[in-house]
C-alpha cells in the first residue's frame, strides 16, 4: 500500500494462497500479503506495534480518501520533511531513526508513485481492522496467519521495534498455537521453526536475499501442500 522497508510486495505472489476467509497479519508493516491480488476482500486484521506505522494505517482505514491523497503535496529534492509517511519512502532501513529527512531523488519518486498507488487502492482497506499493539494481541481465531516479523539476522536493523526486542522462541510457540493456516517468513538465519527455502533473490551490492518459509496448512486446505507442488525453492544455494 505504501513504500516500506522489508515489505513483501514483490514476492507476495510466491506465498501460498489464503485458505480462510480471514487473514491476520500480526506484523503489519505495509501488509503486502493482505493487499495482494484479491486477498484484501477477505476479513483482514492487521497488528502493528510501531505507533507511527499504525498511525498511517489508522488514517488510511478510517479517514483518507483518494481525492485527499492525490491533493497531498509532492516532495522536492533537497527540501526537508519531518512527516513519517514521507520518511518511510526514503527506501532505507535507517530512515526509521530520522525525525527529519532531506528529500532525495529516490524519495521524491517513491512518494509520487505511492500517492497514486494509495489513491487507487484506498477502497480496499476500508473494512480492515487495525490493532495497534503487540502481535500477541491479535484475536485467537481460525484464520490464515501471515507472520512476517523483523528477521532474526537483522541485528541493529532500522525498525523502531526490531529484532533486538523479539523473543523468537516465544514467537514460535505462539505461532504454532494459532488455529488455521500458518505462513511464517524468515531470512537465512531463521531457526526457531522448521523453515524451508522459498526464494533466493539478488539483493543490492551483490548480496543474496534468501527467504525462508514455514507453512502449515489449515483444515480448510484447498491446495496441494506447499513443498510438493508449485512453490518449489528457486535458485536456492545452501
Ligand atoms: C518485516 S516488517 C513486515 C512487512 C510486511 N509484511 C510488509 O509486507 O510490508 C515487520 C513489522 O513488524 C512490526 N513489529 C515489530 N515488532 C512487533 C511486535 N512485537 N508486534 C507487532 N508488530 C511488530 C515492525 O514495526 C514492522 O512494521
Amino acid at each position: 500500500m505504501f513504500y516500506y522497508y522489508g515489505r513483501k510486495k514483490q514476492v507476495a505472489k510466491r506465498y501460498p494462497r489464503p485458505d480462510y476467509d480471514t487473514i491476520i497479519e500480526p506484523f503489519a508493516g505495509a501488509a503486502s500479503y493482505a493487499m495482494h491480488d484479491s486477498n484484501w476482500r477477505k476479513t483482514v486484521i492487521i497488528v502493528e506495534k510501531d505507533n507511527k506505522v499504525a498511525g498511517i494505517w489508522r488514517w488510511l482505514i478510517e479517514s483518507a480518501t483518494a481525492a485527499e491523497i492525490l491533493k497531498m503535496p509532492d516532495l522536492k529534492v533537497g527540501e526537508k520533511s519531518s512527516e513519517f509517511i514521507h520518511i518511510v519512502h526514503a527506501a532505507t532501513k535507517m530512515a526509521f531513526k530520522y525525525k527529519t529527512i532531506k528529500v532525495t531523488p529516490v524519495m521524491e519518486r517513491n512518494w509520487e508513485i505511492s500517492k497514486r498507488v494509495m489513491a487507487a487502492n484506498i477502497h480496499k482497506v476500508k473494512h480492515w481492522k487495525l490493532i495497534e499493539g503487540n502481535y500477541s494481541e491479535a484475536p485467537d481465531v481460525e484464520a490464515t496467519w501471515f507472520i512476517d516479523p523483523p528477521y532474526k539476522a537483522q541485528a541493529g536493523e532500522g525498525y523502531a521495534h526490531g529484532s533486538g526486542a523479539m523473543d523468537y522462541h516465544a514467537l514460535a510457540s505462539w505461532a504454532l498455537n494459532r488455529k488455521g493456516q500458518l505462513i511464517c517468513c524468515e531470512g537465512s538465519e531463521g531457526d526457531y521453526l522448521p523453515f524451508r527455502p522459498l526464494l533466493d533473490l539478488a539483493g543490492v551490492a551483490g548480496k543474496r536475499n534468501k527467504e525462508l518459509i514455514y507453512h502449515r496448512s489449515g483444515s480448510k486446505q484447498s491446495e496441494p501442500c506447499l513443498f510438493d507442488h508449485e512453490f518449489t525453492p528457486q535458485r536456492w544455494v545452501s
